[in-house]
């Protein structure tokens, strides 16, 4: 299939635009390049023997996006384009609301005038919310708590309401719970602007020298170590669900929900062992107070995934950690190295 891919510059975009070039599909990518750079492409170009075709192209413009849809007869759209940190949110909402509501309504206008419409949305395990018991399951009641979070609920909720007044549309949500890692290779991986918001990176950081130690949010949760649980996920093995949510997508049928994570929950702390034992080395850190929004402890139901896409992870959290820190060793500074 020809497939459009927002955002196929960043992480999660890159790892998956790799997947599906893999897998045979032709791949045009439109990113503005505000949290990511081309270098992304031109590895994946490199592993994969083949050239994304690139955009550099914001959402927000209309004109440019029209331009791109124009140019080509797309089968397929996976949308991963839009800001993504929720403290950010919390200090510019206005910011969140305009780029990612907007540049999404526009994306799927565009798919209306040109009659593509299948589409995988990127959404986040976020929408849960605070209220829900733990594991998360796709039917039930959303409620983020956050202006990030909304965004992506709301998005959610366009997306329903346009699938059910037009069965044409074939949609897939995927919400994802917390990608780490990076390709085997070493040649693509995570490389957050400025101080990185989410652990993994972070401990990378610390591990080759650009950090001095990890604030560990909070040790005296109600858990078995007294830090936070997360279901962590390898980004290939994300890449990977994208790729099969995009082939139940083309197949003509309503709109579809799947959390995308392993099922289990990992400590803070075990994150910090299993970095260490990838990298050989103690990961210096201390623990302080938690952090505002910070749950104890999430992770996804995984079954409908596997029933209804044959898609589960396959990668554990020492091959994260490995994979992550063969990365973050080999580019010191990410694409900029
Ligand atoms: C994980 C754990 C922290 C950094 C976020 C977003 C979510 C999604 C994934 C987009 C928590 C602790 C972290 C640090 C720490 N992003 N931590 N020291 O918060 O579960 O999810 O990223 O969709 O929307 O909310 O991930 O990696 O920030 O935190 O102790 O320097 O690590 O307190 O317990 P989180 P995270």
């Amino acid at each position: 299939m020809k497939v459009l891919v927002t955002g196929g510059t960043g992480y999660i975009g890159s790892h998956t635009v790799l997947s599906l070039q893999e897998a045979g599909h032709d791949v045009v990518v439109i990113d503005n390049l505000v949290n990511s750079g081309e270098e992304s492409v031109r590895r994946v170009a490199e592993l994969s023997g083949r050239t994304p075709e690139f955009h550099n192209v914001d959402l927000v413009d209309e004109a440019a996006l029209e331009d791109v849809f124009a140019a080509a007869d797309f089968d397929a759209v996976i949308h991963f384009a839009g800001l993504k940190a929720v403290a950010e949110s919390v200090r510019e909402p206005l910011k969140y609301y305009y780029n990612n509501l907007v540049g999404t309504l526009n994306l799927i206008r565009a798919m209306d005038r040109h009659d593509v419409r299948s589409l995988v949305f990127s959404s986040s395990a976020t929408v849960y919310g605070e209220h829900n018991p733990v594991p998360y399951v796709e039917k039930m009641e959303i409620g983020a708590n956050n202006p990030y979070g909304r965004t992506k609920e709301q998005i959610e909720d366009i997306l329903s309401d346009l699938g059910g007044a037009d069965q044409r549309w074939r949609i897939a949500l995927l919400r994802y719970f917390n990608p780490v890692g990076a390709h085997p290779s070493g040649r693509i991986g995570e490389d957050p602007q400025g101080i990185p918001n989410n652990l993994v990176p972070f401990i990378a950081q610390v591990a080759v020298g650009r950090r001095e130690k990890l604030m560990v949010f909070g040790g005296d949760y109600n858990t078995p170590d007294g830090t936070c649980l997360r279901d962590y996920i390898h980004v290939v093995d994300l890449a990977e669900g994208h790729v099969a949510a995009l082939n139940h997508v083309a197949e003509p049928a309503g709109i579809f929900r799947w959390n995308l994570g392993s099922g289990q929950g990992s400590s803070v702390l075990e994150v910090i062992r299993s970095f260490e034992k990838a990298a050989g080395q103690p990961i210096p850190y201390e623990v302080t107070a938690r952090r505002p929004g910070d749950l104890p402890a999430f992770w996804a139901d995984a079954t409908s995934a596997l029933a209804d896409l044959g898609w589960a992870t396959t990668k554990t959290l020492d091959q994260m950690c490995e994979d992550h820190w063969r990365w973050q060793k080999n580019n010191p500074n990410g694409y900029g190295t």
